[in-house]
């Protein structure tokens, strides 16, 4: 088991002194969606290449900044760009926004991302609450950090999402008329896209929805204690879904024609805190 806190220890305190105060909520912004941060008050907005030992992230539509937030009297981290394994991190790297959020006591995580989307009802632009969260290897890396004895025989995270938390953001949908699906979410590593079998083959395994992130840094957080809930925009139609070729343009495309909607219900979720 790896030490985080003599790992990242110059990180933490570095951040721990730069926080303006104890974020009550942290919000990890998936791809294309980073624009959400002008939608609030910041208050104070850090480089991650100013971070000693801030891993860089080189994911176009990732733009590395840590932002300290304020919208309706309530307090936010932001994090601007995630880290991806496939982009060749350790895990200990791609759960550190995780790790940041819960050494400056934030209580709730809010992880956003973009998808594919493999059910049949989803169309491109669709909103969606995870209702369970998959990956079956990357939840094994989670060992590492977690330990063997902490993990084994325990019930692979039943709770997570967090129920009420799910609740509330089902709630703040409806109060804004906001079309919210729910679903499945499957990881994959990436970085490319999948193939139509592969596809096939999360369906059959109950995906509704296919992404590169978010299921590591969920069962964490959920470790740690943090009420932990999770959005995708589903961004495109996975592979063989329809006919159409995948690429990251599409993506970040669909995520910013929906970037209101998204602002808007995120805001409507921090309202109802
Ligand atoms: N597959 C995997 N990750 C993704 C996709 C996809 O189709 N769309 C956005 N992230």
């Amino acid at each position: 088991m790896i030490d985080l806190n003599f790992k990242y220890k110059t990180l933490l305190d570095f951040l721990k002194n730069e926080a303006p105060f104890v974020p009550e909520l942290s919000i990890i912004l998936g791809s294309g969606l980073g624009d959400f941060a002008e939608q609030l008050q910041l208050h104070k907005s850090i480089s991650t290449a100013d971070i000693p030992g801030y891993p860089a992230s080189t994911v176009v539509g990732h733009k590395g900044k840590i932002h300290f937030a304020e919208y309706q009297n309530k307090k936010i981290i932001l994090f601007q760009g995630r880290i991806h394994f496939y982009e060749g991190y350790n895990i200990t790297d791609c759960i550190l926004p995780v790790l940041i959020s819960y050494k400056l006591r934030t209580k709730y995580l809010l992880l956003t991302n973009a998808a594919g989307g493999i059910n049949k009802n989803f169309i491109p632009g669709d909103l969606m609450l995870t209702t369970s969260l998959n990956g079956i290897m990357i939840k094994k890396e989670l060992t590492k950090l977690i330990g063997l004895a902490n993990l084994r025989g325990k019930n692979n995270f039943l709770h997570l999402p967090d129920n009420d938390f799910n609740n509330l953001i089902k709630s703040a949908a409806q109060s804004e008329n906001i079309k919210l699906q729910e679903g499945v979410y499957w990881y994959t590593k990436g970085p490319t896209y999948e193939t139509p079998a592969e596809i096939r083959f999360f369906e059959k395994f109950g995906a509704d929805a296919v992404g590169m992130s978010t299921v590591h840094e969920a069962v964490y957080s959920s470790y740690l204690g943090i009420k932990t809930a999770a959005i995708s925009v589903i961004t495109n139609y996975a592979a063989g879904i329809s006919n159409q070729k995948l690429s990251h343009s599409e993506v970040t495309e669909t995520a910013d024609r929906v970037k209101d909607t998204f602002a808007r219900l995120i805001k409507a979720v921090i309202n109802a805190l």
